[in-house]
């Protein structure tokens, strides 16, 4: 799509016509080319790259497929068979040779004829991905959680806001009925006023990537669940055996991009990078960016935040190959005296987010809703119904609709820093191992210096964030 087209209004074609600059059609150019059959033409369709193949880029490349108006021409993974697999979807969807392969990330973000990107890499390389596609003016669909820190998350919002990029974060929920529903019953005062907010997220580690049955048959009489990689620490006996040279497929070094070097273990790569705080932030930063995204969304706290912030947690031993915290819960003060509490473990609080108001309550989950009152999901009465949200009916279609449009997703990055900011702080303020307080407008930690400096993370050679 030539940029120029969205921003006037005028079509690559038009303009061509209009300069005298049409020329007439070989008659080679196949049809859908042409969109002649039922796509739209080259001209009007959002020329999209997509970088990561593994558990989430297939799915959300797959509906960028199904899109009339949008082209996917580029894919770019560190794995080749991953990128082998990327080509084949992509060519086989079109029927044709011409999506390019990428091992660089830069090297796509470069092409000046690409308008848009879709990234579903591991949490390490979320800003360094998201920036350079900013700074080179591409929109984004990007993945959550925003980033794998604070400070990430800020750089990502400036480079998206300082190139006036649109950006649609992963956090498809609010792209679902029910979640919209549930969290209008809240912002309409149905539940009166709102005092009380659970977040019930996962807790401990899931085996994603199958890899674990595997290695756990190698270690001499361990038991056969997973959950015991995260007892497997250096230099006993498991950890020798779980220590292996990297693929050849896998470009290793570069996956670990700007996190610290760390022996290759099979079973936290790819999808399980997740329960290792090197890549990733366990179950609470997996799931922050979905249940957390909507309990904003119901608060009206999509540019706000909590002021304090305490956690308490339950950590395998730090260097473990699993390291991250399977038992938690964080109790978040928020303006208005409402209380949130994030848990992960606690049969008190169910999966999905509850708002509890003085009047009522609703609740929602994926595939599940309640409230005190069940008629709301039916009809909100209409004397009450004032805040109508963000309605869309597909997550991708919002993006590559709003490409063109230049208006906000149902999802913008600054919706994304702020869903995922409570997950970061509580995740802070377990480590340090006491109450934080935070500025939601300056975005800082409050006299505390030590829980300060995790807001960051130092970058390995030669990375670093612009
Ligand atoms: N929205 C959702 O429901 C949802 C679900 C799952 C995952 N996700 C998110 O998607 C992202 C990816 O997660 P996943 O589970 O698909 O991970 P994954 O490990 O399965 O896949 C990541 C892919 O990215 C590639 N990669 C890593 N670094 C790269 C780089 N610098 N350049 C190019 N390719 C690179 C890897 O080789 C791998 O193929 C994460 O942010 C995750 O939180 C979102």
């Amino acid at each position: 799509m030539n940029k120029s087209s969205f921003s006037s209004g005028i079509s690559r074609r038009r303009f061509l016509a209009a300069t005298g600059l049409a020329v007439t059609v070989p008659t080679i150019i196949p049809a859908s080319a042409l969109g002649q059959d039922g796509r739209k033409s080259p001209s009007e369709r959002v020329v999209v790259g997509v970088v990561g193949w593994g558990m989430q880029g297939p799915g959300n490349t797959n509906e960028l497929l199904g899109i009339n108006d949008a082209q996917v021409v580029a894919a770019c993974d560190l794995d080749k068979n991953h990128l082998q697999q990327a080509l084949d979807k992509i060519n086989g969807r079109y029927k044709n040779q011409d999506c390019k392969s990428y091992h660089d990330y830069r090297e796509m973000m470069a092409r000046k004829d690409i308008d848009a990107v879709m990234i579903a890499v591991p949490d390490n390389w979320h800003a360094l991905v998201a920036t350079e596609a900013a700074n080179n003016k591409k929109d984004i669909y990007g993945e959550k959680p925003l980033a794998r820190t604070i400070a990430e998350q800020q750089a990502i919002v400036k480079a998206v806001q300082d190139n006036k990029r649109i950006w649609q974060t992963g956090s498809w929920q609010r792209s679902q009925g029910p979640f919209r529903k549930a969290a209008e019953i809240v912002r309409n005062g149905l539940i009166g006023k709102l005092t009380r907010v659970e977040v019930g997220l996962p807790s401990n580690h899931h085996d994603f990537a199958k890899t674990a049955p595997e290695l756990l048959a190698k270690f001499p009489g361990a038991p056969r669940n997973p959950e015991y990689l995260a007892k497997v620490v250096p230099d006993s006996p498991d950890w020798k055996i779980a220590v292996t040279p990297p693929p050849p497929e896998l470009d290793y070094e570069r996956w670990i991009g700007p996190a610290r070097m760390e022996p290759y273990i099979k079973a936290r790569v790819h999808m399980n990078w997740r329960w290792n705080y090197n890549i990733g932030g366990g179950q609470l930063l997996d799931w922050i960016g979905h249940h957390c995204d909507i309990a904003h969304w119901g608060m009206d706290m999509d540019n706000n935040g909590p002021s304090e912030i305490e956690g308490k947690g339950e950590f395998p031993p730090a260097d473990a190959i699993w390291n991250t915290c399977g038992k938690y819960r964080i109790t978040l003060k928020y303006p208005e005296d409402i209380t949130m509490t994030i848990a992960g473990g606690y049969s008190d609080i169910q999966d999905g987010t509850k708002w509890i108001g003085t009047e009522g309550w609703v609740y929602v989950n994926r595939g599940k809703y309640d409230a005190s009152n069940i008629d709301w999901f039916v009809k909100i009465p209409e004397d009450r119904y004032k805040v109508k949200l963000y309605q869309t009916k597909s997550h991708m279609q919002n993006f590559i609709d709003c490409v063109k449009s230049r208006q906000p997703t149902i999802t913008p990055v600054e919706t994304a820093h702020h869903s995922a900011i409570p997950g970061h702080l509580g995740l802070i303020s377990m480590l340090v191992g006491r109450k934080i307080k935070w500025d939601v407008t300056k975005e800082v930690i409050l006299d505390d210096p030590e829980a300060t400096k995790l807001l960051t993370r130092p970058y390995r050679e030669p990375w670093k964030l612009a």
